[in-house]
């Protein structure tokens, strides 16, 4: 192999939150969403020779930075950005608390559909803004959107904003065009932004599609939001480097006005080297990094029908983020992971951190050497057996 993804590399003492929170060693850490794999060769490279300079000043964000977006949305999704539609941020998450406070006026609501990343709730709530659940339909082991809740929440004049996780992190489903386009309709009908956080784009495995949720049409276009970065796929969380867009002038403007008006305008710039040089020079390595990712699911799959086949794994359609319905074993998410924590020295995350209906479910980040994951699914098995 090209690439060497079994190459087990000490995180320690490198100020990692996933590994250096607890001392060294004694705990394995398969929680927050970044990997334990280097990354892309062209992308160390370009570092080092950004190093080498020796000279780090105030940094103008270059057209390259910008042709390595719409690039790459052309190239991997078939979809065309316009450049003056981009614009660049330090990451998803200021963008998503961007978007809330810009876009909403206290009091008003943003729908959310749990079980879904966290984050999403901690920005509409740290705003002042009211979180409303439409909560995903759990039915044979995996999930579906429940559209007739979403119009009639939606359909409330408070509603503002939808914010989607597309592909969804925890539940691993890649929505599908038509799934995307029923949504659109109803936002489109109610008033209500669509705030689409694509930040796992990148990471769909063989199967599935990725559909940009701007790609469905100039209407679902006009209202939407997409937020992204290179930070999941090539593992650059740490530089804080991401960008969003959208083809609506008015909410691009009164986004941008919320981080002018707090100062933040630049971007550091070895992130914006390390974007240009993982969507300019390193898709192989993705592609073959999405080929080990879902060897590891099956590995993961294969491993827990053997010891744990009352642990119902959902399908992981994209991320490297797999949510396991362990409610069979009759114990909170918090009692699972806290005994995990404690007895077994696994650190995963319990579900219902995602939203009350993530009860009894846990999420496990697979993106890790598989000899570190084989590991991980022993204390796994030792906990919960
Ligand atoms: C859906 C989603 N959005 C955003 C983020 C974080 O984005 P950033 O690190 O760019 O702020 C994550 C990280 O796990 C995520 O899963």
């Amino acid at each position: 192999m090209k690439y060497n993804f079994d190459e087990v590399i000490s995180r320690s003492s490198s100020d990692s939150i996933k590994w250096d929170q607890i001392p060294f060693g004694e705990v394995l850490p398969m929680w927050i969403a970044d990997m334990d794999f280097k990354s892309a060769p062209a992308i160390l490279t370009a570092l080092q020779k950004r190093v080498d300079h020796g000279i780090f000043g105030y940094t103008e964000i270059p057209e390259a930075f910008y042709d390595a977006i719409t690039r790459w949305w052309e190239r991997r999704y078939g979809f065309t950005v316009e450049k003056q539609w981009l614009v660049p941020v330090s990451g998803v998450i200021p963008a998503l608390s961007a978007a809330v406070q810009s876009l909403c006026k206290t009091g008003d609501k943003v729908i959310i559909q749990s079980p879904v990343y966290n984050h999403f709730h901690t920005s509409i709530l740290n705003s002042g803004r009211i979180a409303i659940e439409n909560n995903l339909i759990y039915n044979n082991g995996s999930y579906t959107i429940d559209f007739k809740d979403l119009a009639q929440k939606a359909a409330d004049p408070k509603v503002k904003l939808l914010m989607i996780s597309n592909p969804h992190n925890p539940v691993g489903r890649v929505w599908t065009k038509e799934e995307l386009q029923t949504i659109g309709d109803i936002c489109i009908t109610y008033n209500v932004v669509v705030v689409s956080d694509e930040i796992h784009a990148d990471l769909v495995f063989e199967g599935h599609i990725h559909t940009p949720f701007a790609s469905l049409g100039e209407k679902y276009s006009l209202n939407c939001l997409t937020l992204s970065s290179p930070s999941k796929s090539f593992n650059l969380a740490g530089l804080q480097v991401g960008y969003f867009f959208t083809q609506n002038d008015q909410l691009r403007r009164a986004i941008q006005s919320s981080f002018k008006l707090m100062g933040i305008e630049l971007l550091n710039l070895f992130g914006i080297t390390a974007l240009i040089a993982a969507y300019d020079q390193s898709e192989e390595w993705l592609d073959a990094l999405k080929q080990y990712l879902y060897k590891n699911y099956l590995f993961l799959i294969e491993f827990t029908a053997l010891y744990l086949p009352e642990i119902k794994v959902t399908p992981l359609q994209g991320t490297y983020l797999v949510w396991m319905d362990c409610t069979a074993l009759g114990k909170t998410a918090d009692e699972l992971t806290h005994d995990l924590l404690e007895q077994q020295k696994l650190w995963i995350n319990p579900g219902s951190m995602y939203g009350v209906s993530g009860e009894g479910f846990i999420r496990i980040n697979i993106a890790a050497p598989r000899a570190v994951l084989q590991k991980g699914l022993e204390r796994l098995l030792n906990g919960l057996s």
